[in-house]
């Protein structure tokens, strides 16, 4: 049994993290159909589905609102779901103006989310969205009563920013010195942002392409609203950081196998382990496979030989023969290729278990693909 078996049975937090593209989100998805067909109750958190993936879990529309997977989709792909499967769309953007709305002094929600620097910086900031994605869990796991919430993230550039997400957002909202030195100096017009750059963390940076007197001033309103926030935050960025290190939690780094993401991959597995974050499994994803025989031929592949073979070879002066040869070497070069990351990966993150699930001919974007790629994360 792969280890992901017990893991969907007792967690109650799955976070899928990795590099852009590596398929966090098919992976996320399929974890919760898996843990459904087994009996749990669990919400998938997706960022950006493809639209097949979205349609086909019923998701039509972005908002922060969990729609259940109708028994009947699961049922016609196969899967009998003893629990059930929710999904839900993040929109990132809503989940900062909820967040606010939640947290920030009623008297002050509507300046802040009305201003045009909150506008700005809560889509420019880096690491925003990994903070606000987790942050939006913390919620879900506190008000809702899911057995099992399955989180995807968003495609991350650089694995630090993930893990430095609530600091950033800490420097953003809270920078002493902003607060209580900048603010009101600022409003009494005496200096320019320029001054603050010098000192100034990541926020005044991107802070400081604002100028302008009148700017200043709406900015100095807005920092002085912002002031309180401060400490919910530094309360909510533990809370966070609980969650995702508690022994309930568990992170699953998914790659492929391509040298340049699994050097990613390496580094990020260091990363979350010296932080003390529980990862549970390497998944190694879109594995090119080698062709054992005909009888493990690929359609697309099959369709190939038998133009192949009918001698419809087009312009080429190899005979089908060769260039028969030629495609099946390929496929088996490939497949060693990828094999030898595989290795290299599993041993620099060893001992964490490395699953590998192999390459598709076409994408997963439905529930029966979904299973057919459970079989292998399951195996
Ligand atoms: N094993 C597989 N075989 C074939 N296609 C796959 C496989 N896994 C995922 N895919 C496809 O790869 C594409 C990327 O997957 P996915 O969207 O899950 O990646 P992601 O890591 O979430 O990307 P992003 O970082 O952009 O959010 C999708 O079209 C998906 O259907
Ligand atoms: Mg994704």
């Amino acid at each position: 049994m792969s280890v992901l078996g017990p893991l969907i049975a007792d967690k109650r937090v799955l976070i899928c993290v990795g590099s852009g593209g590596v398929g966090k989100t098919t992976i996320a998805a399929a974890l919760g159909l898996q843990a459904a067909a087994e009996g749990r109750k669990v919400v998938v958190c997706t960022i950006d589905p493809a639209r097949r993936l979205a349609n086909s879990l019923g998701l039509t529309e972005l908002g922060n609102v969990e729609t259940r997977v109708p028994p009947d989709k699961l049922a016609a792909a196969g899967v009998v779901a003893k629990g059930e499967l929710f999904a839900m769309m993040l929109d990132l953007k809503r989940s900062w103006d909820d967040f606010i709305l939640r947290h920030a002094p009623p008297e002050r929600r509507d300046a802040i989310l009305g201003s045009r620097f909150y506008q700005q910086l809560s889509s420019a900031l880096v690491g925003s969205q990994e903070y606000v994605a987790m942050e939006k869990l913390v919620e879900l796991a506190e008000s809702r009563d899911y057995d099992l919430l399955v989180l995807d993230t968003p495609p991350t550039a650089n694995a630090l920013d993930f893990l430095d997400a609530p600091n950033r957002v800490l420097d953003f909202f809270g920078d002493e010195k902003v607060r209580w030195m900048l603010a009101p100096a600022l409003k009494a017009g005496r200096v320019g942002l320029k001054m603050f750059n010098l000192t100034g963390g990541y926020f005044v940076k991107t802070l400081s392409r604002f100028t302008g007197m009148e700017v200043l001033q709406e900015l100095s309103e807005f920092l002085l609203c912002l002031a309180p926030m401060y400490d919910v935050f530094k309360e909510r960025a533990a809370q966070v950081k609980e969650m995702l290190a508690s022994p309930r939690s568990a992170f699953v780094l998914v790659t492929s196998p391509s040298t340049l993401t699994v050097d990613e991959a390496i580094y990020f597995h260091t990363l979350l382990r010296q932080n003390g974050m529980p990862i549970a499994s390497v998944v190694a994803n879109r594995v090119h496979q080698a062709l054992g025989g005909a009888g493990e031929l690929s359609p697309a592949q099959l369709d190939a030989l038998a133009e192949l073979l009918a001698g419809a070879g087009g312009s080429s002066s190899a005979s089908p023969r060769e260039r028969l040869a030629r495609a099946l070497h390929d496929a088996q070069l490939l497949a060693e290729l990828d094999q030898a990351e595989v290795r290299r990966l599993a041993q620099a993150c060893a001992p964490t278990p490395l699953i590998s699930v192999p390459r598709f001919d076409t994408d997963v974007h439905d529930v029966a693909g979904l299973r057919d790629l459970n079989r292998h994360l399951f195996a």
